[in-house]
């Protein structure tokens, strides 16, 4: 069966524009700045990859284009909507409806089965082949014979799926995902690239990937550095044919 649709009409060039954006924390009297003055550009149906050492925003940059956190200052534009006019009921919506985020820690709920799991967000939307349709997608991450298991029984990688299944069964115009492959042996990380991949191709899904992975880095269109707060493009290997030629 197949998930995929065409893409929607109307998509803006960029599906990301956030310009002047920056974050602080704040512990007790202590201010920790994580990200300064950071404008960013990115165009629908590419592939960018985020690197940098640990500490230096990555995550906190993906919890603001996501909304799930605001800036301290700047604005984020996605798929042409002004997060910052958004109540947070409105942010999630828009997170329902075009975006998927692949958590560092995945977050799945600890009661619910994979299946139940990775179908939440089209459950959400009312849709009645959500379990039908993330019973597909778990397939395709290679967990068709865990769909009845709850996050404790799985692998840590087997949990990653799950995250990485929930994040795409809506089939989002966006995905942020928190080093999707970070625990994942070199064989399963080879098919979570493949299916992101495939899904950038054959939907336009833009992808925004934080990765150690050189590999996947590599096979972008795009890779940004953050250090000390702001954000580099760094050269990019141009991908080649045989390189990028991945199945669906
Ligand atoms: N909720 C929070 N409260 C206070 N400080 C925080 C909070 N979350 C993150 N930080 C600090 O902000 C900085 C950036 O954190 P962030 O999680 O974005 O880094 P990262 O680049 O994703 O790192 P890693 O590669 O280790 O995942 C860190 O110095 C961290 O200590
Ligand atoms: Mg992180």
């Amino acid at each position: 069966m197949s998930l995929l649709t065409p893409t929607m009409p109307n998509t803006p060039q960029h599906l990301i524009e956030a310009d002047g954006l920056s974050m602080q924390y704040t512990i007790g009297p202590r201010q920790v700045t994580v990200l300064r003055d950071v404008n960013l550009r990115i165009t629908a149906g590419t592939r960018v990859a985020i690197a940098g050492p640990s500490g230096s925003g990555k995550t906190s940059l993906l919890l603001l284009l996501s909304g799930l956190e605001r800036p301290g200052a700047g604005s984020i534009r996605v798929d042409g909507v002004d997060l910052g006019s958004l109540s947070s009921d409105g942010l999630a919506d828009l997170r329902r409806e075009r975006v998927g985020i692949v958590f560092q820690s995945f977050h799945l709920l600890p009661s619910l089965s994979a299946l139940d799991n990775a179908a939440l967000p089209l459950q959400m939307a009312g849709r009645r082949d959500a379990r039908a349709l993330a019973a597909a997608m778990l397939e395709r991450v290679g967990l068709g014979g865990r769909l009845d298991h709850l996050p404790s029984q799985l692998s840590g990688g087997e949990q990653q799926r799950v995250a990485i299944a929930r994040a795409l069964v809506h089939r989002p115009r966006l995905l942020l995902a928190d080093e999707p492959t970070g625990n994942l042996d070199d064989q399963t990380a080879e098919s979570v690239r493949e299916l992101l991949f495939s899904l950038n191709r054959e939907l336009g899904t833009t992808l925004v990937l934080v990765t150690h992975d050189l590999d996947f880095a590599a096979r972008c269109d795009r890779v940004l550095r953050l250090h000390d707060g702001q954000l580099h493009e760094t050269p990019a290997r141009q991908p080649t044919e045989a390189s990028d030629a991945l199945p669906a």
